[in-house]
């Protein structure tokens, strides 16, 4: 699936530019509306094609900038006549108008069909009752919706798994008739790329994402109206390994998956004519096959090729494929064969090599300047028979070489002939061009060498950044320079770590650790729209569940991880993901999908320990010197998935759910208390950094003891210099439990610190991403593009900005603002896009004075909770904030220093 504004186009233009005609009347009329709809998303895609949901939810927002900007009720209309629907008729869904402010809302009509192109459009009123049409040109397209409307045969080359050279496939066509619209529809076990008519089909890569292939196998849409000829037309496919036939060997035993198999396919291409028939072109016996010149490819290590195998126009209809073989039938793959519902990887930026070293005549250096994760492209002109080798890393050696010791080290190869992040090109001796298809890695060097004297210079390389391309939806700036630059990093490193699911490091690994993601699901969703990444990540879930509700450290997995590093401090995940989307998006689909699993889980974890108490764990993972127990971490996240549990069941409206797991988390905290907190110290265990912050964190801390538990851990960093003293778990706890309990300046200490062992220390020595070990220099764990300790990226909206959702009205509906103006700081400034708007915190100091100012998007609330001294108040426009009463205006609730507000955008001035 794909969405629209990418690469695909909608139903020709000829026949519909009339319609856009009438249609930019309607958006021009409805822009100038306040209160209209606007960015209509179905499944949190704009236009996506090829959905399978039966049941597709749609959510817009509200362009009004008034003060106090709301929606009193909508009207949904869906229907697959577009003129009609822009005129209010012919809808097979229309909801009437709904009292309501809500703005998600799930289609509950009659069934939709496969394979069709619905409209919707959203008309909405505001406060005053006055109504707003959304604009019309939003669209959603059916795919197959179910694995019976599948035409096609599953087909490929041979069975033999050691074969190497990635294999084509071919099928040349005609069609007699105009074209008045084509879809592709293309499953796979393992990577593809489609090509129609000579051309590549989009501009995805890496498609299809990772899946556990045996049970679920994930196609996508395409829309090839343009590319689709009347008379001859030509499609190829050429067929990736990817994770689905592992060659490479590593720690990790990909190679032994039980799904290993040659890649293989299946595609319908199915073409709708002027004369309303429809012909569908499936892969079957007539197709024909061959290898390619990708001579070998491993996501895992890299790409060979070799340019004198190219075959000049395989996929177009005039290629003679006499010498091409036969394929032959193939399984399925599995019983689940669903749509990709959600934002695609791509090369998503372009990254010039800085610098170029030549280090003698036959090596050169590139420097890309920054780490990321992706590939290099080359263009470069050599002897037929040259082969290149583009040795790809992060650091360098003393001599200027390329070092891959710091990552290489989990790689177990067989022999000399898949070198790690080493692409090998053969030239052609014409101009050649070379990009991995079917590998990405973790780099900011490239080192070529060349058996003979070639010409390069710094433009003969280009890198390019790929991940899933999530839209940004945060920003964050501030008056030091290190912090933006952690914060740059942060992000480099999630999206270095997101390619269809959330990986540990690009380069070491690629693999899909749970407890790196729950650190940074946070930091994620403040700064990108990641749902449909992790609503298709937790269906990886689902399909690796053990009945007895086990899962692997690692997710997906080929089936190692079941064994270790699969306690509740990593596989978490189960629900603190869908809880974290919950409170970013305000919807509840992945909590209620993910339900009975989490029970599963938190049942299992309750049979092992009925004490409360669990020692099933990793700990605090890479600390910087000390350790907390493990059965301390673990039963704290134990508590955790238990009380996600218990507030998920009085969501969904299961009240028996929410007595029983309400009643086990309190004898957890009770447990863990127990043994743990000295109640006339407050102090946790030996009063580390990670075991007095975790309670904090996670709500461990019964009230009364907090302010002291806090106060000692304040304490506690002053003792270790203002530095952090911790690992994985307490890196995610330590900031937030000291701003959240008094102690925001303390946070900001350690958050801005630039010698060992902080972020900034990273930073000042060149980082461009996060590091796996707080030393640069360490020996071991030291992967240098990691997101396991990158929750500082959410503590900056969360405590400087102020900016956090609230359990009570998720999704941003009512935004909680309790911005810390910390000593260090003169100046701050967050922003996040959420399902209502723009949420802007930011504040400049002068002197002791503070100005503030906030923006709250149209049809939500806030309530702002700023840190005053004695002494000081609030104003507005000059004039102090006054209580006002408890509807929702400016004022106080209950507290002279808590204030409702409206939609709107405010200044304050605090003195
Ligand atoms: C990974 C970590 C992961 C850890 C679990 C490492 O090899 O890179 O990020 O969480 O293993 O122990």
């Amino acid at each position: 699936m794909t969405a629209s504004n990418t690469h695909s186009t909608f139903p020709r233009l000829v026949v519909l530019s009339s319609f856009f005609q009438l249609l930019s009347a309607v958006c021009a009329f409805a822009a100038a509306t306040p209160g209209t709809a606007v960015d209509l998303r179905c499944e949190h895609l704009t236009n996506p094609l090829g959905i399978d949901a039966v049941r597709p939810r749609f959510s817009w927002r509200l362009a009004d900038d008034r003060r106090g900007a709301r929606q009193t009720a909508y009207q949904i209309l869906v229907g697959t006549d577009s003129l009609a629907l822009s005129q209010g008729r012919g809808a097979q869904w229309n909801t009437g108008k709904v009292a309501s402010d809500q703005c998600l809302v799930t289609y509950s009509g009659q069934a939709l069909q496969p394979f069709t192109r619905y409209f919707w459009r959203v008309d909405t009123w505001d406060g005053k009752g006055v109504k707003a049409a959304s604009g019309l040109a939003h669209a959603f397209e059916t795919g197959m919706m179910s694995a019976k409307n599948w035409q096609g045969a599953w087909i490929s080359d041979t069975r033999d798994v050691k074969l190497k050279p990635a294999p084509y496939f071919r099928k040349a066509f005609e069609t007699a008739k105009k074209v008045k619209s084509a879809r592709a529809y293309i499953a796979v076990a393992g990577l593809y790329e489609l090509y129609l008519n000579g051309q590549k089909v989009g501009n995805h890569r890496l498609d299809p994402m990772y899946t556990r292939f045996d049970r679920r196998t994930l196609y996508v849409t395409y829309d090839v109206t343009a590319q689709v000829q009347q008379g001859k037309n030509a499609v190829g496919v050429l067929l990736g390994n990817g994770w689905y036939n592992h060659q490479s060997t590593a720690v990790w035993n990909f190679h032994e998956a039980p799904w290993r198999a040659r890649p293989t396919f299946c595609l319908d291409l199915r073409i709708t004519y002027e004369d309303g028939s429809v012909e569908t072109i499936t892969s079957g016996k007539d197709w024909k096959t061959a290898l390619s010149p990708l001579v070998f490819n491993s996501i895992y290590t890299a790409e060979h090729y070799d340019a004198r195998l190219e075959q000049p126009g395989w996929s177009t209809a005039n290629f003679d494929d006499s010498k091409w073989g036969e394929v032959m039938y193939r399984a399925a793959p599995s019983e689940q064969i669903v749509a990709q519902a959600l934002h695609p990887v791509r090369n998503v930026e372009p990254v010039k090599a800085r610098s170029l070293k030549k280090l003698n005549d036959t090596t050169y250096v590139f420097d890309l300047g920054r780490n990321i994760a992706g590939v290099s492209l080359i263009r470069v002109k050599g002897p037929a028979g040259t082969v290149l080798r583009l040795k790809h890393g992060e650091r360098l050696y003393a001599n200027g070489h390329v070092d891959l010791s710091n990552i290489d080290v989990h790689y177990r190869p067989t022999d000399q002939s898949d070198p790690f992040q080493t692409d090998l090109v053969t030239l052609s001796g014409r101009d050649d061009t070379f990009m991995p298809r079917f590998n990405y890695k973790g780099f900011q060097y490239v080192e070529v060498t060349s058996p003979v004297p070639v010409a390069l210079t710094e433009s003969s390389l280009v890198g390019y950044f790929m991940h899933s391309d999530v839209p940004a939806v945060g920003r964050v700036q501030s008056s030091n320079p290190t912090m933006d630059k952690i914060w740059a990093a942060t992000n480099a490193s999630y999206l270095s770590n997101l390619f269809g699911y959330p990986t540990d490091c690009p380069q070491r690994e690629k693999n899909g650790w749970t407890g790196d993601a729950h650190i940074a699901i946070e930091t994620g969703l403040y700064s990108f729209d990641g749902i449909t990444i992790y609503e298709k990540w937790l269906a990886d879930h689902r399909d690796e569940q053990q009945p007895n509700g086990v899962l692997p450290s690692i997710i997906p997995t080929g089936g190692w991880g079941y064994e270790w590093g699969n306690g509740p401090d990593w596989t978490s995940t189960i629900a603190l993901i869908p809880w974290n989307v919950y409170l970013f998006y305000g919807d509840t689909k992945l909590l209620a999908d993910s339900y009975d699993n989490i029970k599963r889980y938190v049942d299992h974890i309750q049979e092992l320990s009925p004490s409360g108490l669990t020692t099933w764990g990793l700990g605090d993972w890479v600390p910087v010197k000390s350790k907390s127990p493990v059965e301390f971490t673990s039963s704290a996240y134990y508590f955790t998935d238990v009380s996600i549990l218990a507030r998920a069941a009085k969501i969904l409206g299961n009240e028996k759910d929410h007595a029983y797991y309400s009643a086990l988390a309190q004898k957890i905290k009770a447990a863990v208390n127990a043994k743990y907190l000295n109640a006339e110290t407050g102090l946790y265990g030996a009063g580390l950094q990670t075991e007095l912050s975790v309670p904090l964190q996670w709500g461990l801390v019964p009230d009364g003891l907090k302010s002291r538990v806090a106060a000692n851990l304040a304490k506690r960093v002053e003792a270790d210099n203002n530095h952090l003293d911790v690992g994985l778990l307490g890196t995610k706890a330590i900031l937030n439990a000291l701003s959240e309990n008094g102690y925001a300046d303390v946070a900001y200490k350690i958050a801005s610190q630039e010698t060992f062992p902080s972020w900034g220390w990273w930073i000042v020595n060149g980082a461009t991403s996060l590091y796996e070990n707080w030393p640069i220099d360490a020996k071991s764990d030291i992967s240098q593009n990691h997101i396991m300790f990158g929750e500082i990226g959410a503590w900056l909206y969360k405590a400087p900005g102020g900016i956090k959702p609230d359990p009570q009205q998720p999704g941003f509906k009512n935004v909680l603002l309790e911005p810390h103006f910390v000593a260090g700081l003169d100046q701050f400034e967050a922003t996040h896009d959420g399902p209502y708007g723009t949420i802007r915190s930011a504040w400049k100091r002068s002197g002791r004075e503070i100005t503030y100012s906030v923006t709250v998007p149209p049809n939500s609330t806030a309530t702002l909770q700023l840190p005053i001294a004695s002494g000081q108040a609030v104003y507005e426009a000059g004039k102090p904030l006054k209580t006002t009463g408890p509807d929702g205006r400016v004022g106080a609730a209950g507290s002279a220093q808590r204030f409702g507000l409206q939609a709107g955008t405010y200044q304050f001035v605090i003195k």
